[in-house]
């Protein structure tokens, strides 16, 4: 029996401050004109101080399991792609597996920039055919604004903060992820980084007063890059899946700059309405870019039942990868009674937050008898 990898639910969460082209305008020397005409961008999403990577990837999450009538108890993998952790450790996808619930899980964070999720989704794929897994939630989620330098034009205008997420299941229907493409070059590193704060520029004070926590780009490199980068990776990705570009009804790509997915979208002879793009409303926000879209596009009715989608990205690393997938039968959200929806949510956190409180008792319980495994029963099989 072949299995198959079906996206089974999505979700998606934006913070809820709009940052205009307007704002940018009083911080630095910019302007709407430049911003619209140059990037596409007309406002992005910023974090609330009390929000943060976890926490915007945790609400998209449980949207994703609604979709997918699942508890977090039936997901077997996080799969959480960042570049803005909560912490340097422990994985942002393990503060996440907690606050869900989600306690059979395995988990881990990936790490591939704005292609992240492209390159999870590709990862937790084939995990799944392989039989290893069946329910993989992937989450792409990103604070950006915590790593901007808001007195840089080059790249505060840019990116914005946001999460989105799917569940991926196994399937014995044909169709779902059909062929995936990635890659790597880390001679071009250096074009787009986080300088410090890693073993290479531990925070000292010196880092700090040359701003080298923050995000430093060579817009222009990148640029290139990425029209070359798209073009080749859907290419060989379509290829691949045993398609031509025409049977490609929808391309979702990266959402960074509306000019370099209309070069790309040249490049492959794909017309503009076969192009998602949504930058317009969130800026670049890495990641979380491509599972947003995702969404969007389907709340939007774009795309439809056994629809052949093309998911293609660049980003830090320098990296790039590409998914062509065949939608399964699933497009819209269940049409729900609300009531049923909020009653299901509330018993599910409520699970979550009771697991949890009991999960820590228990360590308390163990370090005051360390005789005592973490079930609470006795080490001896007592
Ligand atoms: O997801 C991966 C992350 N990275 C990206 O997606 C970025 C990819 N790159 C881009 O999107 C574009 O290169 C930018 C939007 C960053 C820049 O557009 P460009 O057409 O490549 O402009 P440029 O780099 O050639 O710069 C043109 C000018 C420069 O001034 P000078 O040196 O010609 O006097 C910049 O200093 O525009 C200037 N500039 C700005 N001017 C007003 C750069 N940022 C701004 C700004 N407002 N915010």
């Amino acid at each position: 029996m072949t299995i198959s990898a079906h996206i089974v639910g999505w979700g998606k969460y934006l913070p809820k401050e709009v940052l205009t082209n307007e704002y940018f305008e009083r911080l630095v020397d910019t302007s709407d004109d430049w911003i619209r005409s140059r990037t596409g961008i007309l406002e992005r999403r910023r974090a609330h101080p009390k929000e943060h990577t976890s926490s915007l990837a945790v609400k998209a999450a449980w949207s994703a399991l609604e979709v997918a009538g699942l508890s977090p108890r039936q997901v077997d993998l996080i799969l959480l792609s960042t570049i803005t952790p909560d912490y340097i450790f422990p994985g942002t996808a393990y503060v996440v597996q907690d606050a869900l619930g989600a306690f059979h899980a395995a988990a881990f964070d990936l790490n591939a920039g704005c292609t992240g999720f492209v390159y999870a989704l590709a990862v937790a794929a084939d995990m799944i055919k392989s039989g290893s897994y069946r329910n993989v939630l992937v989450i792409g989620a990103e604070t950006m604004s915590r790593i901007l330098d808001y007195s840089d034009r080059n790249t505060c205008v840019l990116f914005g903060d946001g999460a989105g997420a799917v569940v991926l299941q196994a399937s014995e229907q044909p169709g779902g992820i059909l062929a995936s493409v990635l890659g790597a070059d880390g001679s071009g590193g250096g074009l787009l980084q986080q300088p410090a704060g890693g073993t290479r520029h531990p925070a000292t004070p010196e880092t700090i007063e040359h701003r080298l926590h923050f995000v430093k780009m060579n817009g222009n490199e990148v640029y290139k890059f990425a029209i070359n980068a798209m073009t080749k990776a859907s290419k060989e990705a379509i290829q691949k899946a045993g398609l031509a570009i025409d049977d490609i009804d929808l391309v979702i790509p990266h959402q960074a700059n509306v000019r370099i997915i209309h070069s790309a979208g040249k490049n492959l002879g794909l017309p503009p309405e076969r192009l998602y793009v949504n930058v317009e409303r969130y800026g670049n926000i890495s990641t979380g870019s491509i599972p947003v879209a995702l969404c969007e596009a389907l709340e939007e009715g774009r795309i439809q039942a056994n629809d052949h989608v093309l998911l293609v990205a660049f980003g830090a690393g320098l990296s790039w990868a590409a998914v062509a997938l065949q939608w399964g039968d699933k497009t819209t959200v269940a049409e729900r009674p609300w009531w049923k929806t909020a009653v299901r949510t509330l018993r599910n956190r409520q699970a979550a937050a009771m697991q949890s409180v009991a999960k820590r008792a228990g360590r308390k319980i163990d370090a005051w008898w360390p005789h005592r495994n973490g079930n609470g029963v006795e080490k001896n099989g007592e």
